[in-house]
């Protein structure tokens, strides 16, 4: 990277990629402190990746049908991406488990966001869940990804309140615009702090997080962290 260049992120992503449009636009009006330096499919047709070319971002296409196997396949992904140099590389909507060797290669620096109040409902299908469940709350979490599918450490999260009348599909609605502010926000805070995942726990600034953060509680919309941030 040359000296003054901002840090790189690359982001992976398999559907309509708003989230990664999120992060674009985050990058765009300068307060990311990273340059999409590409943006990765494991589907050619993804919507997603026509957008991003139409944004004016490098895209790639990588499908596992091209490749023998799975090991083939997550190694054409990790040449693609070493080739951009990212500091973070972000899944976003990326539908497909990614094995251990792959994940404890960018152990760290690989985070995602998902669709639920992590460590509730890891997987599919997580707004129908909620409603089966009963719950009274909602939500999304970025977290670092770990073999462990959803399971690694979370960093921040955003809230959501269950209407007696909700649906998946209004859940989701409601959820989204969310999910644009939480990731954005997420991935400054990684950008513009000291943050690091030892022995699965996280320090931001040397100081060990306690609890994941909550948007506009503890991280503002740019990535800023308000003092006392983590203690509960
Ligand atoms: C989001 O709900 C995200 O939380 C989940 O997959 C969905 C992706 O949506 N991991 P998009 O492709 O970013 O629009």
């Amino acid at each position: 990277m040359n000296p003054g260049e901002p840090p790189r992120i690359v982001v992976l992503i398999s559907g309509r990629g708003s989230n990664c449009q999120a992060l674009h636009r985050a990058s765009a009006e300068g307060w990311l402190g990273a340059r999409i330096a590409a943006v990765i499919s494991d589907r050619a047709d993804a919507a997603g990746l026509s957008l991003a070319a139409e944004a004016g971002l490098d895209t790639v296409a990588i499908e596992p049908k091209s490749h023998p196997d799975r090991d083939a396949f997550e190694h054409a992904l990790s040449v693609a991406i070493d080739g951009f140099e990212p500091r973070y590389v972000a899944l976003a909507g990326f539908m497909r488990v990614l094995g251990p060797d792959f994940v404890n290669r960018y152990r760290g620096r690989l985070i995602n966001i998902h669709p639920s109040l992590l460590p509730r409902h890891r997987g599919l299908a997580t707004h129908r869940r909620v409603l089966e469940a009963g719950e009274s709350e909602h939500g999304a979490s970025v977290h670092f990804v770990t073999p462990d599918l959803d399971a690694g450490p979370v960093i921040a999260r955003v809230r959501i309140e269950v209407d007696d009348n909700d649906t998946p599909d209004a859940l989701a609605d409601r959820l989204l615009p969310l999910e644009h502010r939480l990731y954005p926000a997420t991935l400054a805070l990684l950008l513009n702090h000291q943050v690091e995942l030892r022995d699965d726990e996280i320090h931001i600034d040397n100081q060990a997080l306690q609890d994941p953060l909550l948007l506009d509680r503890d991280l503002g919309r740019d990535g800023s962290l308000r003092d006392d941030f983590g203690t509960g």
